[in-house]
């Protein structure tokens, strides 16, 4: 046998046990084991039935990813299915954890399935780029009905153990004991009861609906704007209509193999292993020690602070908020109450889960009460002057060893450390808003934070549900830092002559969900006034002409809150032209003598995203960040840069790192070094012909 498939027997009944760590994928050793258990099973009169199962926390988790893009060592996964199929005595698959993918085409591709409770079931192909190609799309229709197999493989999403049983995906779902020994006896019942192997490939597939394929395209276009892969799933789904079984999985096979070498599978597979390497910090073991936290407080009840008390309360941890009085407290409790009253209504969380939730929230307007937490994560007013007296002030009240973290989106944490007189316990936890809906956690590590510290904001980032990503201090960490140069350019190309409308629509149809002066509105105008505010010292004299926020603000116009700023917004919030944008643009460039002309998509879409890029690679090139991971992760999770171009770094490295410096270039040598001086690091990788990724 293989190493990763044991066989055994036990009586009539032969058992494939399948142990290939992490998560059981099909890998090339795995399909020899199965072929062989097989081969075992049929030729073999005293065996009458085969279950396969899996060691370990999961069934077949999917195809192995690590061996896409390379030559396939026989036998194929389909060889492997056909094999099954065709099999003369009944083969059971006895499954647990996630089935997925792959695994759950295996599994289909068995006769019959026992789950343990609590399995998890789901088509993710989507997700890397890809579809279903081991018969996904042709066994689910025909076992699961039309409306439930384009809803799995086209969204990605899983379903549990009932919903599976109802729809025909699994024959029974075991009582929780062991596995095996209940799969035995449910081998034994079929044997028992004489049923024999029953293939879903000569199932017929269900009645043909072109209006769920209709309805399908359009849930894609909305909730998987720009993504292939969906669409492919669905015309592979349609095979099923038009081919005899065996020719539809040939087929599907081909689509999968075609969206596999595509550069948006490429992309999102890319996504899924920076996510994972973003967790490994270099230097820090994993299992580096981390400090207990069971309490937490958060100082600062404002928009931030609230919705950090929600994160941190929906992962069940004891919170204790401090406000500055008692209206502000009032006011939070019932912001949150709100919040969670409306998903209440909705049906998406319980009474029982809400009421659970506002028990672990204690409130109290004295920073002493938070002497007892082992965390403290400060929200204040976004003001040097008050957060260095608030981490004065922690560094008494809490005890030594407390970690005090700063969300700070762009002050200086080094300068808040040395505020604390605990330096090492300090970092920062930059939440993204909404802060309990948004998976990005920017976590900062500050020149003196002690590495267990690091280890433990890494650790507690995951156990709230956050993706935690590390950078070092500098202005606006990797998110916000790299996004002031887009809202520059952005700004820059409004005073050539740019439509603000013609811009959002560059940067929607790249991917992104809007565009910058959309966002802008959305956040507040005023909000982004502040920002410029708190740079003006270290602006240059165009950044500062190009005010358009502050006449804005100066008008009252702040963006979707009041109903106008870059857009028009009806009472749903909806979007049209502004007339006085235009007014202000015109007026603006008549007082500063300005030459406005006709800029292209291009243009614009390259000066808005390398000027991204050429960021990034500054905070590489600075040490800021460790790899390219980071960035790429932090701006897909954190701004929305769509995941199917693998962010901005890997974006680039497919462009071609020279053609992009010789854009900047170009772009230095019309806009001049302030704006476009390359980074070193572009530069050199260049010259050297790779990438940001070696
Ligand atoms: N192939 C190879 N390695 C895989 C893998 C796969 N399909 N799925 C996960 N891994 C690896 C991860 O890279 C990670 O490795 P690392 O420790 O070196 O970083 C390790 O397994 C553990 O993964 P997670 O950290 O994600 O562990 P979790 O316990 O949080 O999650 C999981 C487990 C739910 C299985 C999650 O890993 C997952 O969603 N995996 C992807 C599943 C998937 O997309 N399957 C479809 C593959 S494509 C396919 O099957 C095509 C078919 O139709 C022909």
């Amino acid at each position: 046998m293989s190493d990763t498939v044991s066989f055994h027997t036990h009586g009539a009944i032969a058992e494939a046990v399948i142990d290939n760590p992490p998560v059981n994928a099909t890998s090339a050793s795995v399909r020899q084991g199965l072929a062989e258990a097989i081969r075992k099973l049929e030729s073999d009169p005293a065996l009458h039935a085969l279950v396969i199962r899996c060691e370990g926390k999961t069934f077949i988790a999917g195809a192995d990813i690590k061996e896409f893009g390379k030559p396939m060592a026989d036998p194929g996964l389909p060889l492997v299915m056909e094999m099954m199929d065709h099999s003369t005595k009944p083969i059971i698959a006895a499954v647990h954890g996630t089935v997925l993918g792959g695994g759950l085409e295996v599994a289909l591709a068995c006769h019959y399935r026992i789950a343990a409770p609590g399995t998890k079931f789901g088509f993710p192909e989507v997700k890397l780029g890809l579809m279903p190609g081991g018969g996904g799309t042709q066994r689910t229709p025909r076992l699961a009905g039309l409306a439930t197999a384009i809803k799995l493989v086209t969204e990605g999403n899983q379903i549990g153990t009932d919903d599976a049983l109802k729809s025909n995906l699994i024959d029974a779902v075991a009582t929780g004991g062991d596995l095996a020994t209940e799969a035995r006896a449910f081998a034994e019942s079929l044997m028992a009861e004489g049923k024999g192997p029953r293939s879903s490939s000569t199932l017929p597939m269900p009645a043909d609906d072109p209006a769920l394929f209709d309805e399908a395209r359009k849930t894609v276009a909305k909730k998987m704007r720009g993504q292939t892969a969906p669409l492919r799933a669905l015309e592979a789904m349609r095979l099923g209509y038009e081919l005899p079984f065996d020719e539809a999985v040939r087929q599907e096979l081909a689509i999968f193999r075609e969206c596999m070498h595509g550069a948006q599978s490429k992309a999102l597979r890319h996504m899924f292993a920076a996510e994972r390497e973003v967790a490994r910090i270099p230097g820090l073991p994993a299992d580096f020690q981390t400090r207990s936290v069971e309490r937490v407080g958060v100082i600062g009840l404002g928009v931030m602070g609230r919705g950090i008390v929600m994160a941190l309360a929906s992962a069940g941890l004891p919170v204790v908020a401090v406000g500055l009085d008692e209206d502000n407290i009032a006011a939070a409790i019932k912001a949150i109450t709100k919040m969670w009253s409306s998903s209440v209504a909705k049906g998406s969380m319980s009474q029982e889960a809400m009421d659970k939730r506002m028990a672990l929230i204690t409130t109290s307007d004295d920073p002493r009460d938070l002497s007892a937490t082992q965390l403290v994560i400060e929200a204040v007013t976004e003001d040097l002057d008050i957060k260095k007296a608030v981490f004065a002030k922690l560094g008494e009240v809490t005890q030594p060893g407390t970690i005090l973290a700063s969300n700070t989106s762009f002050l200086n944490i080094d300068t808040l450390a040395e505020a604390s007189g605990r330096a090492e316990d300090v970092c920062g936890m930059h939440f993204f808003n909404p802060a309990h809906v948004m998976r990005l956690l920017e976590n900062v590590r500050a020149a003196k934070t002690d590495p267990e510290v690091v280890a433990t904001i890494m650790a507690l980032g995951k156990r709230i549900g956050k993706l935690p990503v590390l950078s070092g201090v500098c202005d606006g960490f990797i998110v916000n830092r790299m996004l002031s140069k887009r809202s520059r350019e952005g700004f820059f190309l409004v005073e050539e002559g740019a439509k603000p409308a013609d811009i959002d629509k560059v940067l929607l149809s790249y991917g992104f969900p809007m565009g910058p002066f959309a966002l802008g509105d959305l956040a507040g105008l005023d909000v982004q006034a502040a920002a410029r505010k708190a740079r003006a010292a270290t602006a240059t004299e165009r950044e500062l002409r190009a005010n358009f926020v502050e006449q804005m603000v100066a008008e009252g116009r702040l963006g979707q809150k009041t109903g106008s700023g870059w857009y028009l917004y009806d009472e749903n919030r909806k979007a049209s032209p502004n007339p006085q944008t235009d007014a202000m643009i015109a007026a603006h460039a008549e007082r500063h003598g300005l030459c406005l002309r006709e800029i292209g998509e291009d243009e614009i879409r390259e000066r808005l995203l390398y000027a991204m890029v050429n960021e990034g690679a500054k905070l590489l090139s600075e040490g800021i960040v460790p790899r390219p991971h980071e960035i790429d992760v932090a701006l897909v999770n954190g701004l929305g840069w769509p995941s199917y171009t693998g962010g901005p770094m890997h974006w680039a490295d497919q462009i071609g790192l020279d053609k992009v410096l010789a854009r900047i270039e170009a772009f230095r040598a019309e806009q001049g070094d302030a704006y476009w001086t390359p980074a070193p690091l572009l530069e050199q990788y260049a010259r050297e012909g790779r990438g940001f990724y070696a």
